[in-house]
């Protein structure tokens, strides 16, 4: 029994030994050849590696990290991210001779290791069993060896990231099992090699950040498996070949930071595989063809910034349904945004198309961009709400944001376009607000206040005894019954008209304007721009083509006096005076309609501000202080002085709706009292 049960375990012990034996011999070979072993200790201590790496005693097959092999071949070594010992870090150097004893060898790797030197001229000539060589970030030198020509089975060069110089060996062009170039990151110079056009395996073709010019070669776009092309950050010159358009494989195409000139040829709407297309700091320039982009696209980024673009940009760009980045800055495109009420989410993607010169509102279209950057356009309205809030939008003519263009820039631009401006959301005929600083001011106004007062009282007191004795002389002379409009227009006493043929002197009564130029200015005499209708005509307010707001007095000759605007025109053909609303032109060149234009004063007329209530402060503009209102008074009574006094012949104000007798009126009643009180308190002092 008892050996029965050890003959037993005996027998599955065998059996477990048997078993891990050959799993172990399926699993890891072990280096026959001792030619390759030797080769490998000598590449050990040349290269000054690790024995916690390489350990000397282990199987390099079966122990060592990094090694491959295949039938006891050394197949691939991978070094890539090892640390030398102290000893080979002291002089560290492209010397990797031992390799030529290992005749399987199909890949090496070395990226990150330091390798400083050249590559010799004998890596071409003898290990042409290579399909892959990662030697960047190596450190390496000078120029590639012409002998690489012979590494046939190359199917990847890696030469990323080293300090090569010279050209790029034309030679290079007969490795034709080339599927991955990448010369990234060197310093070679001299031009593409045409010979690349050869290499009809290549997937991936990586000649960025170097010193290249000359122009593209026209055989690249014969690589029909390609789909990576890195161009970027060289000198190339001249155009975009249009032969690029034939690789329907390509999802990378980055020809940024170039000198490329001319405009992108229609064929590279054939990339319809394109993920990346990155154009972006050449000198490109013209419209973008219509048929760039097309559905369906796998879009994703799209770089044309800093570039010369002018026109607009097709719509199915903004609405490709994969596109993270959309950055077309610094160009001159124009046109509006489309208004496709794209129910996409916000997502991640971002748009920056600030330094263009688009215009028009801004449209849901936006809603799906993260960031966005819209500055330096000419953008115009409101901002919605799904404009996230940390986008940029200085310095286009946008409604309620800071940093906008002045008025001056958007009018101009939008009515070099033909269209009209949205004048901030404003009334078109007024002054953007003065600004709020008229709050911050208002303690110093107070102070000044009670010093001018005094000396302002005295003056008032001065000019209403001037106006009371002229008041009582002339009573007689005060016509209740005319009645006249919005600015302060007035007609010569005495309401005979002028003897007829009287003579006008046009030459001081400003521009003539035509009836065309008054339209234009109007909006052809829109009812939004009547002021209102007045008894001697309808007053309109208008915008002159140098953008100059105005008051246009339409007299429609069959509904008014005739001679109401003559009296006008003769009246100041005569007169002017600082306090008269200057006229500044006429227009009667239509039959039955004349037109006369003043200067637009801004802030509304006189008796809305001088009732308004202190806290209405929504409009900007607020109730007058007491100090202004004695100003008025005295522009009002020198005006009144002057038509009454120094004209010839004497004028009276036409005024029985303006609220401007009531004014001076209650003002008179006011220094009246003051007057006796001041006077009572002097009497009451002796
Ligand atoms: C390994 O050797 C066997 C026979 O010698 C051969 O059939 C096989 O193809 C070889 N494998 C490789 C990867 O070379
Ligand atoms: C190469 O070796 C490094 C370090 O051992 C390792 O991280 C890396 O994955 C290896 N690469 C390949 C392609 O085997
Ligand atoms: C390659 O192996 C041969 C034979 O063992 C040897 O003579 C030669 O020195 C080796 N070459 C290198 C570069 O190690
Ligand atoms: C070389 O090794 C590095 C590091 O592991 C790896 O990133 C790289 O892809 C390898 N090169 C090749 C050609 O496999
Ligand atoms: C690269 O090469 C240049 C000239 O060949 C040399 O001056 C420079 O030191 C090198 N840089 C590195 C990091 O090897
Ligand atoms: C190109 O690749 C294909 C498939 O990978 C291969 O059969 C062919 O031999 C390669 N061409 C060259 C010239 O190596
Ligand atoms: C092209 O190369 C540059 C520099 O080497 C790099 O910054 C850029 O990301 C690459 N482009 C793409 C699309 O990978
Ligand atoms: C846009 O056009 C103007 C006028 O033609 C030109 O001066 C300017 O340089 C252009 N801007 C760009 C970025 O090309
Ligand atoms: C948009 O592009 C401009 C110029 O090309 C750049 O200055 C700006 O920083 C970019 N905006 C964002 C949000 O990246
Ligand atoms: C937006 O998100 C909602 C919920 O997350 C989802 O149901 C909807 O399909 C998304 N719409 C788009 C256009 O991706
Ligand atoms: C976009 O379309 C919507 C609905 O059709 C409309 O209300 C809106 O005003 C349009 N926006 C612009 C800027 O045209
Ligand atoms: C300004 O005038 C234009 C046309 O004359 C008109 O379309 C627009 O609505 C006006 N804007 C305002 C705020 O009155």
């Amino acid at each position: 029994m008892v050996d029965q049960k050890i003959v037993l375990a005996l027998k599955f012990l065998l059996l477990v030994l048997f078993f891990e034996s050959t799993f172990e011999q399926q699993q890891q070979e072990r280096l026959n050849s001792p030619i390759e072993r030797a080769a490998l200790l000598e590449l050990r201590s040349s290269l000054g590696l690790r024995s916690k790496d390489w350990p000397r005693k282990a199987d390099p097959c079966s122990v060592w990290n990094g090694i491959k092999c295949e039938n006891g071949s050394v197949s691939e070594i991978n070094i890539s991210g090892f640390r030398r010992t102290r000893l080979g870090s002291q002089n560290p150097q492209f010397s990797v001779d031992s390799l030529v004893n290992l005749t399987r060898l199909k890949s090496f790797n070395a990226s990150g290791f330091y390798l400083p030197g050249s590559i010799p001229d004998w890596f071409g000539q003898r290990l042409v069993s290579l399909q892959v060589l990662d030697l960047s970030s190596c450190l390496i030198s000078n120029a590639i060896p012409g002998s690489l020509r012979n590494l046939i089975s190359l199917t990847g060069l890696y030469l990323h990231d080293n300090n090569f110089t010279g050209m790029i060996p034309s030679s290079l062009g007969l490795l034709m099992g080339l599927s991955v170039l990448d010369l990234s990151a060197n310093k070679f110079t001299g031009s593409i090699p045409v010979s690349f056009g050869s290499l009809q395996n290549l997937t991936r073709l990586d000649i960025s950040k170097n010193f290249l010019f000359g122009s593209i070669p026209l055989g690249i776009g014969m690589l029909s498996k390609l789909q990576y092309l890195n161009l970027s950050s060289n000198d190339l010159s001249s155009s975009i070949p249009p032969q690029l358009g034939d690789l329907s494989n390509l999802a990378d195409f980055d020809l940024s930071f170039n000198s490329l000139s001319g405009s992108l040829p229609a064929e590279l709407g054939g990339l319809r595989n394109l993920q990346r297309m990155l154009i972006g700091n050449n000198l490109l320039g013209g419209f973008l063809p219509a048929n760039l982009f097309r559905v369906p696209s796998q879009l994703q980024t799209v770089v044309l910034k800093r570039n010369g673009f002018s026109g607009s940009v097709p719509d199915l760009l903004w609405s490709i349904p994969q596109l993270r980045l959309l950055d077309i800055s610094g160009n001159n495109f124009t046109g509006i945004l489309p208004n496709g009420s794209l129910n996409a989410n916000a997502s991640s993607a971002e748009l920056n198309i600030s330094e263009n010169l688009f215009y028009g509102g801004l449209t849901p279209t936006l809603r799906r961009f993260l960031v966005v950057d819209l500055s330096g356009n000419y953008f115009e309205g409101t901002v919605p709400d799904y404009v996230s809030d940390n986008a940029s939008l200085v310095s286009n003519c946008l409604q309620n944001s800071s940093n906008q263009r002045s008025l001056l820039d958007c009018t101009s631009f939008y009515t070099e376009k033909g269209l009209t401006f949205d004048n901030f959301g404003l009334p078109n005929s007024t002054q953007p607000p003065a600004g709020e600083n008229t709050g911050k001011n208002n303690k110093k106004v107070i102070i000044w206040a009670s010093v001018l007062g005094g000396v302002g009282l005295i003056l008032f007191f001065v000019i209403l005894l001037v106006l009371l004795l002229f008041c009582f002389r002339k009573r007689g002379t005060m016509t209740q019954g005319g009645v006249g409009v919005g600015p302060v227009t007035p007609v010569p006493s005495g309401s005979s008209p002028p003897p007829p043929g009287v003579s006008i002197d046009f030459s001081s009564l400003g521009d003539t304007f035509t009836y065309q130029q008054l339209l234009l200015a109007t909006g052809d005499f829109r009812d939004v721009n009547l002021i209102k209708h007045g008894h001697s005509g309808d007053l309109y307010k208008g915008i002159l083509e140098s953008g100059i707001p105005v008051v246009i007095k339409k007299i429609d000759l069959q509904s008014h006096r005739k001679e109401a605007y003559l009296l006008e025109l003769d009246f100041y053909s005569k007169v002017s005076h600082s306090r008269l609303v200057p006229l500044l032109g006429h227009c009667l060149e239509k039959e039955n309609e004349k037109f006369l234009i003043y200067k637009h004063i801004p802030n509304g007329d006189l008796s809305s501000s001088l009732f308004r209530k202190t806290d209405s402060e929504d409009d900007g503009l607020k109730s007058l202080d007491w100090i202004t209102r004695l100003k008025i008074a005295i522009g009002a009574a020198e005006s009144l002085s002057y038509l009454h006094h120094e004209c010839m012949p004497p004028i009276v104000h036409r005024y029985s709706k303006d609220s401007l007798l009531v004014m001076l009126c209650s003002l008179f009643v006011i220094s009246f009292l003051l007057t006796i009180t001041v006077r009572s308190l002097h009497l009451s002092f002796q």
